[in-house]
């Protein structure tokens, strides 16, 4: 065994011989948009993502289903697994087979194996003090969603995060394994502040974040000032509360989105600074909304501060 539940880590690490560990991750979620092709492709990137953050490179992938038979149109469940099987084969991975069940609530995602090197696996927790923090994607999805959801914004305006969430992290991992990445992990349901705590060794690293560096969807901040939450947010929010610290005045309805659950969000990547510019550089050459956000500090008493 190489990496353990008990580290926290993305996904589990098995060492198979000494020149190959295996990486496994499952994720499956409800929909989050109306197109079913669409909710394929995001169910299927959030869940190979887990193999990206750990510097792998994702091999096979099995469906999982859980399907309201006979209430459903059988139609609907073969758009999403095409759009599952898309972005399986984009990522270079083959789907193996899966399993389904009968259940009043549409469920779908994938359980993905990767393979890595054991010396270049990158994990939560290398982060060393001095170390840029990048984000690869921007946040908030789960305000987005639940504005679709409740028909406060139109399928247009979801357009953006929608792209942004059937995006596979290939990319980003690619580049953050050449540019020697010290850690790594992807934002999702516990929100940017919730997974960032992740990267923090205790006793030794903190974050400290630039609010105005990290960018977010068109549009969110206007539902935030309204209060369109996911109900994730506030749990969220209140489990992180006791590790952060706000400084200067950001008002409430900034704060807030700091918690927002993700789905299929960015990598965060703690890396040199020298390493941070060029690897947001080359992102950006390719489309890739990427921004150094933070950086890595000695930790202090709140283990999260955000100026
Ligand atoms: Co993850
Ligand atoms: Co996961
Ligand atoms: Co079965």
């Amino acid at each position: 065994m190489l990496r353990s539940i008990d580290r926290l880590d993305d996904a589990g690490v098995y060492l198979i011989s000494a020149d190959t560990a295996i990486i496994q991750t499952i994720d499956f979620i409800t929909p989050i948009v109306n197109d079913p092709y669409s909710f394929g492709q995001i169910a299927a990137a959030n869940s190979i993502s887990d193999v990206y953050t750990m510097g792998g490179r994702p091999v096979t992938a099995m469906n999982v289903v859980c399907f309201p038979s006979g209430e459903m149109d059988i139609d609907i469940l073969k758009e999403i697994l095409r759009g599952g099987l898309d972005k399986i084969h984009e990522a270079g991975a083959a789907l193996m087979g899966g399993h389904s069940v009968n259940d009043p609530e549409m469920k779908y995602g994938l359980s993905v194996t990767g393979v890595v090197h054991p010396d270049k696996l990158i994990t939560n927790s290398g982060t060393r003090i001095g170390d840029s923090l990048v984000l690869t994607k921007p946040l908030g999805t789960g305000v987005m969603s639940t504005a679709l959801k409740n028909r406060l914004i139109s399928e247009k305006e979801m357009k953006e995060a929608l792209k942004s969430m059937t995006a596979l992290n290939k990319i980003a991992a690619e580049l953050m394994i050449e540019m020697g990445a010290h850690a790594c992990t992807d934002i999702t349901g516990f929100g940017l502040i919730g997974h960032a705590s992740h990267l923090i060794q205790e006793g030794e690293t903190g974050i400290e974040f630039d609010f105005s560096a990290i960018t977010f969807f068109t549009g969110v901040m206007e539902l935030s000032q309204k209060k369109v939450y996911p109900g994730g947010l506030g749990r969220n929010r209140d489990f992180c509360a006791p590790n952060v610290e706000f400084k200067g005045r950001i008002p409430e309805y900034k704060r807030n989105l700091l918690f927002d659950p993700q789905t299929s969000g960015g990598l965060l990547i703690a890396l040199p600074p020298e390493k941070a510019a060029m690897m947001v550089e080359k992102l950006r050459k390719k489309q890739i909304i990427a921004s150094i956000i933070g950086k890595v500090v000695k930790q202090a008493e709140h283990k999260i501060t955000i100026r």
